[in-house]
């Protein structure tokens, strides 16, 4: 006997976030950028809101993620603005969108094992409002703190992570994209137009409204010291340029990458690249020396990550794992081609990684 096996809402998504999301349309729609919110960040049943989605076992892997190497090599960057300061006893190391924990405990391992007084003097606070790692070491904060006289800023991956505006050009201009409820899917209408200023005339596009706020107050966390973020990304004239027609919003399925936020709702991770230029103006303007963008491989391998992989050598089971993470992190066409921005405030001198950058010249 055949039973009804039709799942329903379930099978667009997690069927208790769903249920939200409709209600809150109310029988009409919500702009995108709240459907996403909703979809990564609800309090509840938002995407982030459950450990274990990134790594091999989840959607998706971010560099912290595929080995500690990415966080070795942070590490040595950060002593070195930390020698810069002339080594002050204490030194906080901030870490917003930190996830689980991975750089951080990456960062403090490589400082432990250190003979110098990098480790005694850091503090590791990362600030995550959606999930808390478990490494004791770091502190785990909600809310901002006030900020320190000496430290760094680290971000991977935060501001591609945002929730953003989408919008699709039409002849009248820019419309903003909306989702309503069908009674089966979410789909998509088109709301009212825009003013905004130079912008695509063809095609989609996203704007992260919530990009320069985040920006502000993560600046506003030390008085001297660093920032450094990896992000993937273009400058504004390669984010829009004239034959990128479909913008650059893209999902995460078990490793799986599409283009439809509207399937495993909940379930899948969500992401658009960054707009670099703002990030670099917002960095001026809150009161950085501004270095980069550059991408990840050359950014690593300018620091020496290679050597990280010839010093295990003796141990092959070691040197190939190292290898592999080695070619993953570099790899130009996928987490290679992050770009690294880091803004400087109260240092001296060229930064590792950049030497040669456009900034130096
Ligand atoms: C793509 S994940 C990256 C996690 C980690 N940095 C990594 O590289 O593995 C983005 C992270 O940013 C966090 N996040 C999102 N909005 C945030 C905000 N406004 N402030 C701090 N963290 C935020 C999310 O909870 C999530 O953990």
């Amino acid at each position: 006997m055949a039973l009804d096996i039709e799942p329903g809402i379930a099978a667009e998504g997690n069927p208790a976030l769903i249920k939200i999301i409709i209600k809150e349309m109310d029988g009409g729609t919500i702009p995108f950028e709240r459907f996403m919110e909703l979809a990564l960040y609800h309090p509840e049943h938002g995407y982030y809101r459950k450990s274990g989605r990134i790594g091999r076992q989840g959607d998706f892997l971010t560099s912290p993620a595929i080995h500690p190497m990415f966080g070795w090599a942070i590490a040595s960057w950060c002593e070195w603005i930390w020698q810069q300061l002339d080594e002050p006893d204490t030194f906080t190391i901030f870490e917003p969108g930190a996830g689980e924990g991975a750089l951080g405990s990456a960062i403090l391992d490589w400082a432990e094992a250190r003979e110098n007084n990098f480790s005694q003097s850091l503090r590791y606070i990362a600030l995550e409002p959606n999930t808390e790692g478990t490494d004791s070491r770091i502190q785990w904060l909600q809310e901002n703190p006030s900020p320190v006289l000496n430290g760094i800023v680290l971000a991977n991956e935060l501001f591609d992570a945002l929730p953003t505006r989408l919008f699709e050009a039409t002849e009248r201009g820019p419309a903003e994209i909306h989702v309503r409820w069908d009674g089966n899917n979410f789909v998509e209408v088109r709301g009212n137009i825009t003013v905004l200023q130079n912008v695509p005339i063809k095609g989609r596009f996203e704007i992260n409204g919530k990009a320069w706020p985040l920006l502000e107050t993560m600046c506003g966390l030390i008085k001297q010291g660093g920032i450094l973020l990896a992000d993937y990304g273009y400058e504004e004239e390669k984010l829009w340029a004239p034959w990128r027609l479909q913008g650059t919003l893209s999902c995460f399925y078990r490793h799986t990458a599409h283009e439809n936020p509207y399937r495993h709702v909940g379930e899948q991770d969500i992401t658009s690249h960054v707009n670099l230029s703002e990030l670099e103006t917002g960095l001026q303007n809150f009161g950085y020396e501004q270095l980069g963008p550059i991408p990840q491989h050359e950014f690593l391998t300018k620091l020496g990550i290679g050597n990280l992989v010839e010093s295990a050598r003796t141990d092959l089971g070691n040197y190939f794992e190292r290898r592999q993470a080695f070619q993953a992190l570099t790899d130009a066409g996928g987490l290679g081609k992050i770009q690294i921005l880091a803004g400087l405030r109260g240092i001296k001198g060229t930064a590792p990684g950049f030497e040669g950058d456009k900034t130096y010249e």
